[in-house]
């Protein structure tokens, strides 16, 4: 037996405030979350719905410093920028808050402070690594060095993003400043540490124990393993300006860590939500009858798992998560997605090349969603999802109905006579539905739930094809009627059942089908009790397209923009060529170097790279053989003001006497260009010193 919960704490991960929000925060967290609390309202449940900026972390101060502007700057920019992201995606947190907020303040200083007061801490000091350069301790990406789980070089202090190993920051080997780069010395400070193992015993019961079968393999097997590794205390504070002040004796010029206050971040955040409803927010966090659901990606598992459940442990008077569906990570056609290379797809930048498709992403992501591995969004099949799935099931079945209900009968919901077996079985097939992806949901397979959602619109399509009310309306008036009646009660049920996971289309086809209108609105359970969730008599309104084709071009277009970006970095991280040994003046004085024009180009036969041109320099016209016949051709050259070293040693080339060098370079893409005298008004022949 399930237990039946009274309420719902569902908190999403809090973003980092250092940037937008990109497809890889949608599909891991924020559509998954937003579909489960959508669906818990539906089926009526008491639901609070809790996420926020998080605010303070070493990344923030790293970006401020690196923009010149304060942290505070940043923080709201990208609250601004990522909480419009999320109204205009439709996640429907019912409070998005902010780590800096006062009542955020408050409630982790608080929490920190009860933890104080009731000796939970240990107090120690401690050696820790300092940047005498920066004049500032290094910690969390304050410092970078080798992870000594997985020999990544490039780990955090915290924590390392290649095998997920949370750390502190002195056990990194060959640990260097990511401020100055210089190698850091060890310095005395003190520090609050929660101590861990002290709670190993719980989280053996808790998790090992009565959570093997309902968590997911990979939350459970990370627990396992960090638990199986041995839990060792970990500092909750900081030596760092940034963040929320250590409220004790001796706190002073400290702050919380961040993973510290994060979480309490969702107490907060439901706080400032009950204070604007006029609840009460302590049994939303603190009665047992409540559950409690941490939707996060897969690099934030020990936090939610180990550490928050341990605090909340050593406060005494919360109740636990009963559940941590993390996923694990999308990538981006084939590469990992990452912030500092521009691999990603931004929010913002997605609805302005496809405005007002919010659902097609929800959908693309929901069907690739990285739930057991991690998985890999492509352009192409965004565009196949859409093409194959939304438009030619789902908007394809709606348009039917909606357009023979309006040609046959003017939209009015015609009368019913008796069902076939097929019809029957069509109707019992679909009060089948509601249960059926709610067992997924509930499951927190929402990949397969949004599969089933579909098969809804399959089952509607394969209705249609096999009975053809195009063709029995010739002959059988009756029947045809009892078609369409069917299909219309399929084409409401999916307004209802598709709210969760396409909320922006549901409301659409309800307003086509006029069910909002004239208080016929469908609950999840009604599509399973009820024959009729559409009656005869009932007026519908005129067919609007759901989805339109995606072309291949706007898919191009996001393609290039990526391969952009993939130059952009390539150009960035080129290696430039170190400098060759030094000449003296006389030995740079022997360069006869002219501006000169050329006069013709020929492809040289048989090759692919030469082309051989002739050059005015000024002093004659000469024959030069130049490799640019690859980024160049031959007419495109013609007429070309250039830079050539004239006293180069002749050379054949392929038979050709060539009489000098035209100078090239390269642009920050790779692309081979002419070093060419600025201004036109230079004469051929003049020398460049
Ligand atoms: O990984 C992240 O983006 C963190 N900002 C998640 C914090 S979740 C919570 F605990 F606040
Ligand atoms: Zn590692």
């Amino acid at each position: 037996m399930t237990k039946e919960f009274k309420r719902y704490t569902i908190t999403a991960a809090l973003p980092y405030t250092n940037g937008p929000i990109h497809i890889g925060h949608l599909a891991g967290v924020y559509v998954p979350s937003d579909i489960y609390a959508r669906y818990l309202r539906l089926q009526g449940h008491d639901v609070a719905f809790i996420c926020g900026s998080d605010e303070h972390g070493v990344p923030i101060t790293i970006k401020a410093k690196k923009e010149g502007v304060t942290p505070q700057d940043i923080v709201d920019k990208y609250h601004a920028i990522i909480k419009a992201s999320f109204e205009e995606f439709g996640i429907t947190f019912d409070n998005y808050s902010r780590t800096s907020a006062k009542i955020h303040h408050d409630t982790a200083s608080g929490f920190f402070r009860t933890l104080y007061d009731n000796d939970k801490f240990i107090e120690e000091v401690t050696e820790q690594l300092y940047d005498a350069e920066a004049n500032q301790f290094l910690a969390d990406r304050f410092v970078i060095g080798t992870c000594p789980k997985c020999g990544n070089e490039e780990s955090y202090g915290d924590q390392c993003e290649n095998c997920g190993t949370s750390h502190n920051a002195t056990d990194l080997i060959n640990p260097k400043s990511a401020i100055t780069g210089a190698i850091p010395t060890l310095k005395q400070t003190k520090h609050w540490f929660l101590p861990l193992d002290q709670y190993e015993d719980f989280l053996k019961e808790w998790i090992l124990k009565n959570h093997k079968k309902d968590w997911k393999p990979n939350v459970y097997g990370q627990c396992k393993s960090w638990i199986d590794d041995g839990l060792r205390p970990r500092a909750v504070t900081r030596d760092l300006d940034w963040g929320i002040p250590v409220p004790v004796p001796g706190g002073e010029g400290k702050v919380l860590y961040v993973w510290f206050d994060a979480p309490i971040g969702y107490i907060s955040a439901t706080k400032e939500w009950a204070e604007r409803e006029g609840k009460d927010w302590e049994p939303y966090w603190k009665d047992e009858g409540t559950k409690l659901v941490h939707f996060i990606g897969k690099d934030n598992i020990v936090f939610h798992c180990i550490i928050f459940p341990s605090m909340l442990k050593a406060e005494g008077s919360y109740i636990l998560p009963e559940n941590v569906p993390a996923n694990e990570f999308l990538n981006l056609e084939g590469n990992k997605l990452s912030t500092s290379k521009n691999w990603a797809v931004w929010l913002p930048d997605y609805l302005q090349d496809f405005p007002n498709q919010q659902d097609v992403l929800r959908y693309a992501l929901t069907a690739n969603a990285p739930e057991t591995k991690d998985n890999d969004f492509t352009w192409k099949d965004f565009q196949a999802r859409n093409n194959n799935e939304l438009v030619a099931i789902f908007g394809n079945f709606i348009n039917r109905v909606v357009v023979l209900t309006n040609k046959y009968y003017d939209g009015i919901v015609p009368e019913a006579g008796d069902f076939t077996e097929v019809d029957q079985e069509t109707l019992t097939a679909l009060q089948a539905y509601p249960s059926v992806i709610s067992s997924s949901i509930e499951r927190y397979r929402f990949r397969e739930a949004g599969q089933e959602l579909m098969n809804i619109a399959r089952l509607g399509n394969k209705y249609l094809a096999d009975e053809e009310p195009w063709k029995i309306i010739k002959d059988d008036e009756a029947r045809t009627k009892t078609i369409m009646f069917v299909a219309l009660q399929i084409a409401n049920a999916l307004a209802t059942l598709s709210e969760p996971f396409l909320p922006f289309t549901s409301a659409k086809l309800k307003t086509i089908l006029s069910v909002t209108s004239s208080g016929l609105e469908t609950s999840w359970n009604d599509v399973s009790l009820k024959t009729i969730l559409l009656p005869s008599g009932h007026q519908i309104g005129k067919a609007e397209l759901l989805f339109s084709k995606i072309e291949d071009e706007a898919i191009q277009k996001q393609i290039d923009k990526l391969l952009d970006s993939k130059k952009a970095n390539e150009a960035a991280n080129a290696v430039v060529d170190p400098q060759k040994e030094a000449i003296t003046y006389e030995d740079f004085s022997k360069l006869d170097m002219r501006v000169g024009t050329i006069l013709s180009a020929e492809k040289m036969p048989k090759t692919k790279k030469l082309l051989v041109l002739k050059v005015d320099t000024g002093i004659d016209v000469r024959t030069i053989v130049s490799g640019i016949a690859e980024s160049f051709t031959a007419e495109e050259v013609v007429g070309k003001r250039v830079t050539v070293l004239v006293n180069l040693a002749p050379r054949a080339l392929r038979g050709v006497e060539s009489e000098g060098m035209i100078l090239m370079t390269e642009t920050p893409e790779g692309k081979l260009v002419f070093v060419n005298p600025d201004d036109a008004n230079t004469k051929n022949g003049l020398s460049i010193s």
